[in-house]
């Protein structure tokens, strides 16, 4: 990792874990790319998503957009679990349970409590709350210069997501896919089959880097 940023937590709960070799990676290939708009599939608490937003602020000073989508406190109602949130709605630490759930009763996966944490980027910033099915049409994908894909895991959702990126985004643009070698999703199946089976897909490979946590 870049000796000048160094991945934090915020005291919440994140994809990643501090200085794990995947966050390393997601951030030196932002390091490489340097991209100016950033869209994240999958914002859950917004730890990666402040972390980013830190890492453009570092390279770019403040001329960066950043875009997350997420269901956040809905994710319950919408969600089974095949997308991967129960294990990451409970509290589990004492002391965050005491802090988050009785004294200041925060979500800490709802959209306000994102916004909070990312109002320093305020400008920078903008959050859509919904299915990524549903909200990928309405963004400029194609103004896209690096998407982290970490949102529903299953093989139908993440086929589905790819194909509303892939159909828009630019040439030499990137696409990182989150948990692509665990097998009890479906990230690997859906990414495979786009590269290996769709042959207009198979041009795109070169953008897709597939890491693991
Ligand atoms: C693994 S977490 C994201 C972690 C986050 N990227 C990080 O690094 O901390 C997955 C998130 O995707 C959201 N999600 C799952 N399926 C979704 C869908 N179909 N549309 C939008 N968000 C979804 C869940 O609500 C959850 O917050």
């Amino acid at each position: 990792m870049n000796k000048d940023f160094k991945f934090k937590l915020y005291f919440r709960k994140s994809s990643f874990k501090k200085d794990i070799l995947s966050a390393n990676i997601l951030f030196e290939q932002i390091e490489s790319h340097k991209p100016k708009h950033f869209l994240e599939v999958g914002v859950f608490q917004g730890v990666t998503s402040r972390n980013i937003c830190e890492k453009l602020n570092l390279i770019h000073q403040n001329q960066f957009k950043y875009y997350g989508i997420d269901i956040f406190e809905d994710a319950d109602d919408l969600l089974d679990n095949k997308e991967m949130t129960s294990k990451h709605n409970k509290i589990s630490n004492p002391i965050k349970h005491l802090l988050y759930n009785i004294i200041f009763k925060e979500n800490l996966n709802s959209l306000k409590s994102v916004k909070e944490l990312l109002k320093k980027f305020n400008n920078n910033v903008t959050l859509y709350k919904g299915l990524s099915e549903k909200v990928l049409p309405k963004i400029n994908i194609s103004e896209i210069d690096f998407i982290f894909l970490d949102g529903g895991h299953s093989y139908e959702t993440v086929k589905n997501d790819l194909f509303l990126i892939l159909k828009d985004i630019k040439k030499n643009k990137v696409i990182i896919c989150d948990d692509y070698d665990q097998k009890k999703y479906g990230v690997k199946k859906a990414v495979d089959e786009l590269i290996n089976n769709v042959t207009e897909i198979k041009e795109l490979n070169k953008r897709l880097v597939k890491i693991t946590t």
